[in-house]
């Protein structure tokens, strides 16, 4: 197993957060039905690719595109989710999972050396974001795709109120117990965009996911909620 630095767990998503994010992930339910076939549609083909997923968290992301043909550097801080990631990738050959806290540089991964990069669901719990996309853009080939998934920030500010022009960090319990808390921060939608293009990458499509219909049996109350408004962003760039 090859090693980053340390993980992230002191924020969120050690211990019981990521044993709640692990099990919600798993069911086909909101991960599952809406903001995940939004992202791999937009990621599109894959085979042959070499591709980072950063905060690859239980591993969904990274064995859906080992399973499309591509070889996946998972790369996650919680140790409780890299484990899981590692037996989600188990006999895949060519992809591994590092345990790394993405606020620090990827010194394990060469300049260049991935044709796409995945950021489901982390930009928002990264504090160093302006490092964290330079470092995303060194490990890009020229050319090479990131896709970035974001919760939706009209969606957070509807939940917790407050300006939606203030950006600053707020917690929230992702299970049924309090432990299962995440912090991660509010950014306005154009704080995400012009962070991206500042960093270099240029916009290709975003999307504002809306769930699929096999969501509407398994829960209509939620199946309405999603087709309403939306809760998750999705945006392509390239390199
Ligand atoms: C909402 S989960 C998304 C997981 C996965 N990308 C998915 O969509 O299924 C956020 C993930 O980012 C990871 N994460 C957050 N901050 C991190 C950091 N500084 N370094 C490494 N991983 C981090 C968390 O541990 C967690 O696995």
């Amino acid at each position: 197993m090859r090693t980053g630095s340390t993980g992230s767990d002191d924020r969120s998503y050690g211990g019981a957060a990521g044993e709640a994010f692990a099990a919600k992930a798993d069911r086909p339910g909101l991960n599952a039905l809406h903001d995940r076939p939004a992202v791999l549609d937009l990621i599109g083909p894959v085979s042959g690719q070499r591709i980072v997923d950063l905060g690859c968290g239980a591993g969904h992301y990274a064995a859906a595109l080992v399973g499309a043909g591509a070889s996946v550097v998972g790369v996650e801080g919680s140790e409780s989710l890299a484990a899981h990631a590692r037996a989600r990738l188990a006999g895949s050959d060519g992809s591994s999972v590092v345990r790394h806290n993405l606020e620090e540089p990827m010194h394990f991964l060469e300049d260049e050396s991935m044709d796409g990069a995945l950021c489901a669901l982390v930009l928002h719990h990264i504090s160093r974001r302006a490092d964290f996309l330079a470092e995303v853009r060194r490990v890009l080939r020229p050319g090479g795709w990131l896709v970035v998934s974001s919760t939706h920030p009209t969606a957070d500010w509807g939940r917790f109120g407050g300006s939606y022009f203030e950006e600053r960090w707020i917690r929230r319990q992702i299970g049924s117990q309090p432990e299962e808390t995440i912090e991660y921060q509010h950014m306005t939608t154009s704080t995400i965009v012009n962070e991206l293009l500042a960093a270099g990458f240029t916009l290709e499509r975003m999307v504002e996911p809306t769930p699929l219909p096999a969501l509407k049996d398994l829960d209509p109350k939620k199946y309405e909620e999603l087709s309403a408004a939306p809760v998750f962003l999705a945006l392509r760039l390239h390199k």
